[in-house]
């Protein structure tokens, strides 16, 4: 009798990691819903930490058959493929990445419910959004434009203007997933814009922020991509700064109604272009 064979993105996934470094199966199999001191889609290494400190076993069981827990989000997918001896290494690794680490705090006041105007930081919100993976990721930027960034696929879902999210059901742990984008999306894209050198496997690293402002870190194919979104001075559109290691020729297409421009004046870049540009989209 023949099995079934699902091939799920993890599986795929998990031929990439060297089989026994714990760090670069994190990076493959974890990262794209926990970071070291703040919530994403799951829980903080720190917070993990602190749970399983000196519990390997129950951590391990939890990744073999993940409960429910936290009202708020999604169920963990089981980890069981990553087998136990591994998951036991990340036990090791997850305590040493939270040692001396403190949990960040979303800072003063709620973004939700803050009139836009007075949003003059970036803010970054991990939020459950409509049109996107589980892995989205809401930015408000200063002005009045809003951004998705979808962490499972890599690359920016939609734009919207107007308030940022509403969210009051998530915080108040009522059972809601989902936010709803307070504002007017004006421009969503069908798929990631640089073509060439980006076919292969897509993999979220993480991101920084600068002054709040938030760099996506992110490799597709061979290609590793620093992606930094910022508003227009006069709201008529974004500029995305990218910075591409292993860059190969490249070229930008984008969805009506955005206009795109490249700081190297053309949509077709060269290698060396590709390195370090900026894309501008209009949709007025
Ligand atoms: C697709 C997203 C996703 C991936 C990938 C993922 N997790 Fe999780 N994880 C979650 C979510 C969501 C929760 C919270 C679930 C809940 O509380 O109901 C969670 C919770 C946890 C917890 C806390 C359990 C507790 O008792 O509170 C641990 C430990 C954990 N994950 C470990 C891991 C490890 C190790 C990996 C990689 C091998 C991993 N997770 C991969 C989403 C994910």
């Amino acid at each position: 009798m023949k099995h079934p064979i699902t091939l799920t993105a993890s599986v795929a996934l998990l031929a990439v990691a060297h089989a026994d470094e714990p760090k670069a199966v994190f990076q493959v199999q974890c990262a794209a819903c926990h970071a070291v001191d703040r919530v994403l889609v799951g829980p903080s290494l720190v917070e993990i930490a602190g749970i399983y400190r000196n519990n390997p076993e129950g951590f391990v069981q939890w990744c073999m058959k993940p409960g429910r827990k936290r009202l708020a989000g999604i169920e963990m997918p089981s980890m069981a493929a990553v087998g136990e001896p591994t998951l036991r290494q990340l036990h090791g690794y997850i305590l040493k990445e939270a040692a001396g680490k403190k949990e960040q705090k979303a800072s003063g006041v709620d973004p939700f419910g803050v009139p836009r105007a007075q949003v003059r930081r970036p803010r970054v919100q991990r939020m459950f959004l409509p049109d996107a993976s589980p892995a989205a990721i809401a930015v408000a930027l200063p002005g009045d434009l809003s951004y998705c960034f979808d962490a499972s696929e890599c690359r920016l879902r939609y734009v919207w203007k107007g308030g940022f999210l509403n969210a009051s059901d998530h915080w108040l742990g009522n059972g809601s997933k989902q936010a709803s984008i307070d504002g007017e999306v004006l421009y969503r894209e069908p798929a990631f814009p640089l073509i060439g050198g980006s076919e292969g496997t897509v993999r979220f690293i993480g991101y920084s922020t600068k002054d709040g402002l938030p760099s996506f870190r992110y490799t597709r194919g061979g290609m590793q991509v620093v992606e930094t979104i910022r508003p227009l001075a006069d709201g008529s559109g974004i500029e995305r700064a990218f910075e591409i290691e292993n860059a190969a020729p490249l070229k930008i297409e984008v969805a009506a109604p955005a206009r795109a421009e490249s700081s190297s004046g053309s949509l077709a870049l060269t290698a060396a272009q590709a390195k370090s540009f900026t894309l501008t989209l209009r949709w007025k």
